[in-house]
């Protein structure tokens, strides 16, 4: 057991200096400079097999064992929450604070599991779950997916260096608002700045908040911090004008049309309080946008830095019809194609939310250890995802082969299988699992696809160019932002 870890106060001043006046944050994979911090992950992986740290007052858990107890225990809460009980877990800090700040109320921000949770998956399997109307979704991301590509390449075509971010942010974005609104981007932007009284407001305005509200407020409460960085409030008090707008937006597209919303959704399953529908509409957004478009993000890095791995992807899709590709069975159709292993290792290295913070409700026993009322227990993902132990000795190393049945470490090929185990969990599992599961997998994969081929098709060789590069406090280095650039 360790007591003290370094955490690096200073590491968050260079990150705002350098990157917040220039404009160049990238999203979630700024996390991970921080989160995967070679001397933390080192000192997680000396830890196993025991999986388990103190630091403060926070668990951190990274062990397969306590993970499969931690989803039991969210399946068997399930159980008490819907007869009323109070479940043992709840949401950790870290998601909580920024809710409520959101929010800017004390009242439960976040539907714990219950009732009200089913209904909730429900409405949003409507808009984001393969159901009967997968082949409608599927035909939305193809459409944004062709919108991405045409907008990126005619970027690179200028011959200039080219940062990704802020596009396949605004793709990711525009995907959660088609399906979940009905409107494209554009118009939602239109709708958007009318609504609120801040001049030029729009989309991109809010994209920033959503980094400014992470980095300012979630990444500091990861780490225990119990601090707001300068410029957070401003952000938080944007995103909770953005989700007033959104909810306000929704309104008017339902009394004006009879094409279901979101909200109109909620509203038909007895879901009509404001505070619930921000708090419904914030998760979804965030959750819908950001995921994706970090692990689109760092895609596009790790494609153009390893040409073989590209070129072996190319070779296999080059006449593949994205149009029409069938993903029913998202995890079947990763095994089993190049594309997909290398978005199984984008998911292992670079898994979207790389932590699952939870708080203890009631006092419980994890794994032999007594954790009492008020302990917070944040689930390291990457730290699970990267041990030595089960993945081998380059577990940091991006290698789509591994996933190759009978190659991969411990004779472990089977996606189901690693998940089952708590092995490898980028998407969580239990009742509290990613809902957009499936329409993320989709999304990644038939956008970087389309990427390729367009990519090969117009005959243009891609390089990454200027990686930044930010110093933590224990002296280790670690890349943050890349531009694109045709050579
Ligand atoms: C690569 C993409 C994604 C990854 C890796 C990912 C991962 C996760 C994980 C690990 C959780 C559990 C978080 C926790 O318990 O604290 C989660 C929850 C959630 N995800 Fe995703 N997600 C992705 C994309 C999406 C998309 C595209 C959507 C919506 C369309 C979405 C909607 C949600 C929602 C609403 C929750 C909350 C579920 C709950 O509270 O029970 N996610 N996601």
């Amino acid at each position: 057991m360790t007591d003290a870890i370094p955490t690096g106060n200073g590491l968050f001043h260079k990150l705002m200096n350098r990157w917040v006046p220039s404009g160049k944050l990238h999203n979630l994979v700024i996390n991970y400079p921080i989160i995967s911090d070679p001397a933390r992950l080192a000192m997680m992986n000396d830890q196993w097999p025991g999986g388990i740290v103190w630091i403060g007052n926070i668990l951190y858990v990274f062990n397969p064992i306590l993970v499969r107890e931690l989803i039991a225990q969210q399946l068997a809460d399930q159980k008490v929450s819907q007869n009323g009980g109070t479940p043992v877990l709840g949401r950790g800090g870290t998601v909580d604070t920024l809710g409520r700040m959101v929010m800017g109320t004390s009242g439960p921000i976040t539907i714990e599991p219950g009732n009200e949770w089913k209904i909730l998956n429900a409405a949003l399997a409507k808009v984001v779950g393969y159901s009967a109307n997968m082949e409608e979704i599927l035909a939305s991301i193809v459409v944004n997916a062709d919108e991405f590509v045409d907008e990126l390449l005619q970027e690179l075509k200028k011959g200039v260096n080219v940062d990704p971010s802020p596009l396949v942010k605004s793709s990711s974005l525009g995907m959660i608002i088609q399906r979940t609104l009905g409107i494209s981007l554009n118009d939602f932007g239109t709708r958007l700045a009318e609504k609120i009284n801040i001049p030029e407001f729009n989309y991109r305005t809010y994209l920033d908040a959503v980094r400014m509200a992470l980095i300012t407020h979630m990444i500091p409460s990861q780490m225990g911090m119990n601090i707001v960085l300068p410029g957070g409030r401003q952000a938080v008090d944007i995103l909770g004008k953005f989700t007033e707008a959104y909810i306000d937006i929704a309104k008017d597209l339902a009394a004006s049309s009879t094409t279901p919303n979101l909200v109109s959704i909620l509203a038909q399953k007895g879901i009509t309080e404001e505070e619930q529908l921000a708090s419904i509409v914030n998760q979804l957004i965030a959750a819908g946008h950001e995921t994706t478009a970090g692990v689109l993000t760092v895609g596009l890095r790790e494609l153009f830095n390893q040409p073989e791995v590209l070129n072996k992807i190319w070779e296999e899709i080059r006449n593949l019809n994205f149009n029409s590709v069938d993903i029913h069975n998202s995890f079947r159709i990763l095994e089993n194609s190049e594309l997909g292993r290398f978005l199984l290792e984008l998911l292992r290295l670079y898994p979207a939310t790389p932590i699952i913070p939870l708080s203890v409700n009631k006092d419980m026993i994890l794994g032999g250890y007594s954790l009492s009322l008020g302990t917070e227990i944040q689930i390291n993902l990457i730290a699970l995802h990267t041990n030595n132990a089960q993945w081998g000795q380059e577990a940091h190393e991006l290698k789509p082969d591994r996933w190759i049945t009978g190659e991969s470490t411990k004779g472990q090929s089977s996606v189901a299988r690693l998940k089952r185990e708590g092995i490898f969990l980028p998407f969580w599992a239990g009742p509290r699992s990613c809902v957009g599961e499936n329409f993320a997998i989709a999304e990644l994969y038939i956008t970087l696809g389309k990427f390729i081929q367009s990519v090969f098709e117009t005959g243009a060789k891609i390089s990454v160019m200027s990686q930044g590069i930010i110093e933590t406090s224990t002296g280790t280095s670690n890349l943050v932002g890349f531009e694109l650039r045709i050579t």
